[in-house]
């Protein structure tokens, strides 16, 4: 009956929200069968985000036994926040959280479990008072991947002077502070490294490069730029060249998630280090709902397995395999 009754609002829903995650309309009889999903999504700021986005809808798919309800919020909390209450009005079985912030996630996700309706987060963590808020969380040891690039420079220029560049994601998310804490654990170790300029790009392409220009303009005197993102890489890469520096050579460039486009410009010498982040979370959140419906507890938290890339070891191989 319930099922029934969400046949129809989930129908409205999916008019009003920005898309749909089914790709076309299912039969009436096998709709009613489907488990119904709504998953808030932190926006498109990214080439990650995206590939984040098509695996959710690939996993969750009408074909795999579920409708899927995607809700994108720009990159504001605010959204992520409307986007759950209507998940609750709706009565979904299940709302998938990819928080933007760490925190002020309480108080709605209180709502979610006064309603019983299981909450799984992907990618990022959040910060609340009571855990049982939330079922599970599976994503990035964001604090490791900055570990590993500064282990990288370490290995690379030991106590040589640096003076870095540091293009921050959005502030407040997960995957901001654990890779500046790596940083900023680095420099802390090693009297020569610097701290040039430290300004955020949100994660996106144009205000990486905007950032980098404003930046260009009176100072050209770094080594090191290390961006969270390969999205504000690409933007930093543009501005470098517009302003006549050697990208790869007048600064080493570190970036994180290891995107396709980003690992070619490994092979060209470009960027030096790709930390990755690995964004194809939608068959592990199919397999914890699966768990859920089969009366198993998943594990409350599971980092993924990440590794990086850099000349020495990448290959042609891993770029034909990624997929994104
Ligand atoms: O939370 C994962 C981060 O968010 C990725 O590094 C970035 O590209 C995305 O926008």
């Amino acid at each position: 009956m319930k099922k029934l009754l969400l046949f129809f609002v989930v129908l409205l829903l999916c008019a009003l929200l920005s898309a749909c995650g089914a790709p076309g309309p299912v039969p009436e009889d096998k709709e009613q069968e489907l488990t119904v999903v709504g998953f808030s999504q932190v926006g498109a700021e990214s080439d990650w985000r995206n590939a984040n986005t098509r695996s959710m809808q690939q996993a969750l798919s009408a074909e795999n036994g579920y409708r899927l309800i995607f809700d994108d919020a720009q990159q504001k909390q605010d959204r992520q926040i409307t986007a759950i209450r209507n998940f609750i009005n709706l009565g979904v079985d299940y709302i998938v959280l990819a928080p933007n912030t760490e925190t002020g996630w309480d108080t709605v996700l209180a709502e979610a479990r006064a309603a019983g309706i299981p909450v799984i987060l992907v990618d990022r963590m959040i910060e609340v008072e009571d855990t049982d808020l939330f079922t599970c969380w599976i994503g990035s040891d964001f604090r490791k991947e900055g570990d590993t690039a500064v282990r990288w420079l370490e290995e690379h220029y030991g106590d040589a002077p640096l003076r870095i560049v540091h293009l921050q994601g959005n502030i407040g998310s997960s995957a901001q502070i654990g890779r500046t804490e790596g940083l900023d654990a680095g420099i802390a170790r090693h009297p020569a490294w610097e701290l040039a300029f430290r300004g955020s790009g949100d994660f996106t392409q144009a205000k990486g490069q905007e950032v980098m220009e404003a930046l260009i303009r009176d100072h050209t005197d770094f080594n090191v730029i290390y961006c969270e993102n390969d999205n504000m890489a690409y933007g930093v890469i543009d501005a470098l060249k517009m302003a006549g520096l050697r990208p790869g050579e007048d600064a080493a460039i570190i970036s994180f998630d290891a995107n396709s486009a980003a690992l070619r410009m490994i092979l060209d010498g470009t960027i030096s280090l790709d930390v990755e982040c690995n964004p194809l979370h939608g068959p592990r959140v199919r397999a914890i709902i699966e768990q859920l419906q089969s009366g198993q507890t998943p594990a409350k938290f599971t980092y993924v397995e990440e590794t990086a890339f850099d000349a020495a070891n990448l290959t042609e191989a891993v770029i034909g395999e990624r997929g994104y």
